[in-house]
């Protein structure tokens, strides 16, 4: 199959109804949505996920935010599919994200900025984050009209 992405509404993005407009504009990129649950992280999953930013100033503040509501966890599948999601989640700090990204329309901090993704410049993190979320029976395998 084509390259799998994980992709995450945040507690933030979640509270503030924007998992359909989300969902809508991958989908209107053409990628394809292979698997997707609702559900609140524990300290153990959310440390487990961001295990990369362990020690860092900011780690206790984000376990705190993720796992402080529900989270609308997905993996989307296509061509260069970690970087394109990438491209349109925009730049960590909505800030400093481009008008037309999701932070860049939607975040308001960096705390808050709606949306995680799979990092395209960490070789494998992708497939290691749809790992820590989803058993590979969850994933769904078909054809999406073109
Ligand atoms: P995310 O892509 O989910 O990966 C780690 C998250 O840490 C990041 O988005 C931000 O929401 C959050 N964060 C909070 N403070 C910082 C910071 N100073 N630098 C980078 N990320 C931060």
């Amino acid at each position: 199959y084509d390259e799998r992405t994980f992709v995450m509404v945040k507690p933030d993005g979640v509270q503030r109804s924007l998992i359909g407009e989300i969902i809508s504009r991958f989908e209107h990129r053409g990628l394809k949505l292979v698997g997707a649950k609702a559900l609140q992280l524990d300290e153990e999953l959310a440390k487990t996920h961001y295990s990369e930013h362990e020690g860092k100033p900011f780690f206790e503040g984000l376990i705190d935010f993720i796992t402080s509501g529900p989270v609308f966890a997905m993996v989307w599948e296509g061509k260069d599919a970690t970087r394109q999601v990438r491209r349109m989640v925009g730049a960590t700090d909505p800030a400093e994200a481009a008008p037309g990204t999701i932070r860049g329309d939607h975040g308001l901090d960096l705390g808050r900025n709606v949306i995680h993704a799979s990092d395209h410049e960490d070789e494998g993190a992708n497939e290691r984050e749809i790992a820590v979320f989803f058993d590979e029976e969850e994933l769904l395998d078909y054809e999406q009209a073109t």
